[in-house]
């Protein structure tokens, strides 16, 4: 029968302890959980992290490209977006020689392109806290679901083009690499003297010490980790600054010189002619990389300095820099959107065509339109790849350009003109995605644009009329 008394008394003395502990749990945001190894993209599963916020990298590589090995710190500012047990960071391969979280020595372990990091204290929800990973090895390139080298990829010559769209960040430094994440960045690269490092922004400082050069980039804008690059090679460097005070940084590799100077000489009428069209320059630097990669296969936007595998064609130099208000600048939330980046890239080029002796953009319209029901342009709808190994296929960029061409005739040069200023204002340093793309045009233009977007984003094969 005393078990009749016992049950109240008993609770009589836990429910304070209880409120106690609930009350603890609420202020610390809940129960120390560990953070999801992705960000959530479908594409992507394992690309960027939970939990964590990164502000700022500061990386410090030191690298030999005769033996292509890589001593490295990173140092990254970060915040706990939940309460952590632990947290991961996106690496593949190299070594991870010691990790500290605020300075204390952390527990680490790794699974694949997941490093785990648990920290000696759990970190409270809201929590800015800086954690520095010395690491080290030979990086190797990753090959994403289309075939295409991704991250740290190293040339023949010993060179090495960093180009890590979508997902090869991770080859060379950790990160949280989603273009949900943009960060400010210090990269500073120290190569034995005779070679050049590049990297995103402004070079801050080049220095000579035993027979090798630092040089020290920062990025002071906001930047997604695929965007970020550490390009080595043999350049022949020129620097000026454009009438408009915008610091200009290139990096040519000598076999591309002469076929990449009459081009690259256009740079600063390009961003001209795009900041009429698209608003302000949205980033302190500009510039380019030009390696001799041809079996790279690509040039990549990489933010204020784009990489080419080549010397650039007018129409690639056009593309990559269009890619700085969309793409950069203005940052997708998921690979599927895909299209607001090549989709606009590839318009712009139209653009330039036009105004520069080509095709005019509703010839050009007619010409993609004229391609048969069977060609690769109509294989599926501009902002549905359906995976990742379809995001650099066709559609996301022409068919991406002929929605914006459709756009275009239905709203009026001015509405359409105002919609891509304002997307570039509105969301800059940002990330858009493709519902309020469809939201902005509808606003600015007063018009109801469901079956256009319909058609030409969503639906699969050649639309029943131009
Ligand atoms: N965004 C680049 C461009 O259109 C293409 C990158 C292709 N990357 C790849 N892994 N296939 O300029
Ligand atoms: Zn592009």
């Amino acid at each position: 029968m005393a078990s009749k008394f016992a049950r109240p008394a008993l609770a009589l003395v836990a429910t304070p302890v209880l409120a106690a502990l609930l009350v603890g749990a609420a202020t610390s945001g809940g129960a120390a959980t560990p953070g999801a190894p992705g960000a959530g993209d479908p594409y992507f599963p394992l690309s960027g992290n939970g939990g964590v916020d990164v502000a700022h990298y500061d990386l410090d590589l030191d690298y030999t490209p005769t033996t292509r090995r890589l001593e490295a710190t990173a140092e990254l500012a970060v915040t706990a977006t939940q309460r952590l047990s632990s947290f991961n960071l996106d690496l593949s391969g190299l070594n991870v020689d010691s990790v500290r979280v605020d300075g204390r020595r952390a527990g680490f372990s790794r699974n694949g392109t997941e490093l785990t990091i648990t920290p000696a204290r759990t970190l409270d929800k809201g929590r800015r806290f800086t954690v520095v990973i010395g690491y080290s090895g030979v990086p190797a390139h990753v090959y994403d679901p289309d075939g295409s080298p991704d991250g740290w990829i190293i040339q023949p010559d010993d060179s090495v083009f960093v180009a890590s769209e979508p997902q090869g960040a991770m080859t060379w430094f950790p990160s949280n690499s989603h273009p949900t994440d943009k960060s400010t960045y210090d990269v500073e690269v120290t190569v034995p003297d005779g070679w050049t490092a590049v990297s995103n922004g402004r070079l801050r400082d080049q220095r000579h010490r035993a027979g090798k050069t630092t040089f020290s980039w920062r990025e002071a804008k906001p930047m997604a980790a695929y965007l970020a690059t550490a390009s080595i090679g043999r350049f022949q460097v020129e620097q000026y600054v454009t009438a408009d005070g915008l610091p200009v940084y290139n990096a040519v590799a000598p076999s591309q010189a002469a076929a990449t100077k009459p081009v690259l000489d256009q740079l600063p009428a390009v961003i001209e002619w795009e900041t009429k069209l698209f608003g302000r320059y949205p980033f302190e630097a500009a510039g380019a990389i030009v390696e001799d990669a041809p079996d790279v296969g690509y040039a990549l936007e990489t933010q204020t300095r784009p990489i080419y595998d080549r010397a650039p064609s007018i129409g690639t130099l056009v593309h990559e820099t269009a890619h700085q208000w969309f793409g950069n600048s203005v940052s997708l939330t998921k690979w599927q959107d895909i299209w607001l980046n090549e989709g606009f890239a590839t318009y712009a080029e139209w653009l330039w065509d036009a105004e520069h002796g080509g095709l005019s953009t509703a010839q050009q319209f007619a010409a993609d339109y004229a391609l048969p029901a069977t060609d690769p342009l109509w294989s599926f709808p501009a902002a549905d790849p359906g995976d990742g190994g379809h995001i650099f296929d066709k559609p996301p960029y022409e068919r991406g350009a002929m929605v914006l061409e459709k756009l275009r005739r239905t709203v009026g040069d001015k509405a359409f003109f105002t919609i891509l200023k304002t997307w570039a204002t509105d969301r800059r340093y940002g990330h858009g995605d493709t519902r309020q793309f469809i939201a902005l045009s509808k606003r600015i233009s007063g018009k109801n644009l469901d079956s256009l977007f319909n058609t030409w984003l969503f639906t699969a094969g050649k639309p029943a009329t131009p």
